[in-house]
């Protein structure tokens, strides 16, 4: 595997594939590595001629109050994991490079609609810092495809967003999320959960099965099906900052009319915050 640090050392291996009539798969990651973003890489191998992951931990996502500084930092690890799945490159950016004149002279990216709600009430800027990277790693690497976790699906809304909006020409491929044995979606937080707390979290994904399954027959009262759901977390110890069906694309609290919709559920447990969702397709 090949691994590049700077803007023109990326630049060239993505020159030299394209100049040789191969495709680029992108997936940009913040490392610490799990099963969730090999299949990420796996997917891109699927479908390009050649792969490259980025890792880099990107301050500009970050609040004040996020511990930037003790983000888990699995580089050796990392690496790995990608020779052993067969990623082409690893691209390692330094933050000096990327932001030269620090986080606050940057050109920012603002997505507009979508990241008012859910993920961005509680970490304002938080997609800001993202589509500002993203579109900086687009731009540098140029690929033709780049593939997104639907684990984070405000975060893959917000990125297919601003390719639509500015016109890039990049696809956006949406993974579907990687699940433990008992549905718990795979994630870095879960290194976080004591054993009874991760037997516990499968109650996430088994709540958002259900709700579906009750749309699915044909249920629309979503104020109620929220509500329900959110009652029988709490009570089985979570602290739900929401649950919310919307439209799939807007991420609007859905309507009767929409055909793909979308739950989103954050709930807190202990010290973790758990984010997982499910696809509903009407048609
Ligand atoms: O999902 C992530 O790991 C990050 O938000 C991303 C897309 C790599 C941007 O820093």
């Amino acid at each position: 595997m090949y691994q590049a640090s700077s803007v023109a050392e990326i630049r060239q291996y993505a020159q030299h594939w394209k100049d040789n009539a191969q495709s680029i798969a992108f997936i940009p990651t913040m490392g610490n590595l799990h099963q969730g973003h090999l299949s990420l890489i796996e997917k891109g191998q699927s479908l390009c001629d050649r792969t490259i992951c980025s890792i880099f931990v990107n301050p500009m996502q970050f609040g004040p109050n996020e511990d930037f500084n003790h983000y888990p930092r699995t580089l050796e690890r990392d690496i790995e994991q990608l020779e052993t799945i067969g990623c082409d490159l690893v691209y390692m950016p330094t933050a000096s490079e990327l932001y030269p004149n620090g986080l606050d002279q940057i050109s920012q990216i603002l997505v507009t609609d979508l990241t008012e709600s859910y993920e961005a009430a509680h970490r304002p800027g938080h997609f800001t810092g993202v589509a500002t990277i993203v579109l900086k790693l687009f731009n540098i690497v140029k690929p033709n495809i780049s593939v997104f976790g639907k684990k984070d699906y405000q975060q893959y809304q917000v990125i297919r967003k601003m390719v639509r909006d500015l016109d890039l020409e990049v696809e956006i491929i949406g993974q579907e999320t990687t699940r433990e044995a008992n549905g718990l979606a795979t994630s870095s937080r879960n290194q976080y959960l004591t054993e009874t707390d991760t037997s516990q979290a499968a109650l996430i994904y088994k709540t958002l099965k259900t709700t579906a399954a009750l749309i699915l027959q044909g249920e629309r009262r979503f104020n109620q099906l929220e509500e329900q759901a959110k009652v029988q977390l709490n009570q089985a110890g979570f602290d739900t900052d929401y649950f919310s069906i919307c439209n799939a694309e807007t991420l609007k609290p859905a309507s009767s009319k929409d055909r793909k919709l979308v739950i989103l559920v954050t709930a807190g447990l202990g010290q973790t915050r758990l984010l997982d969702n499910i696809e509903i397709d009407l048609w």
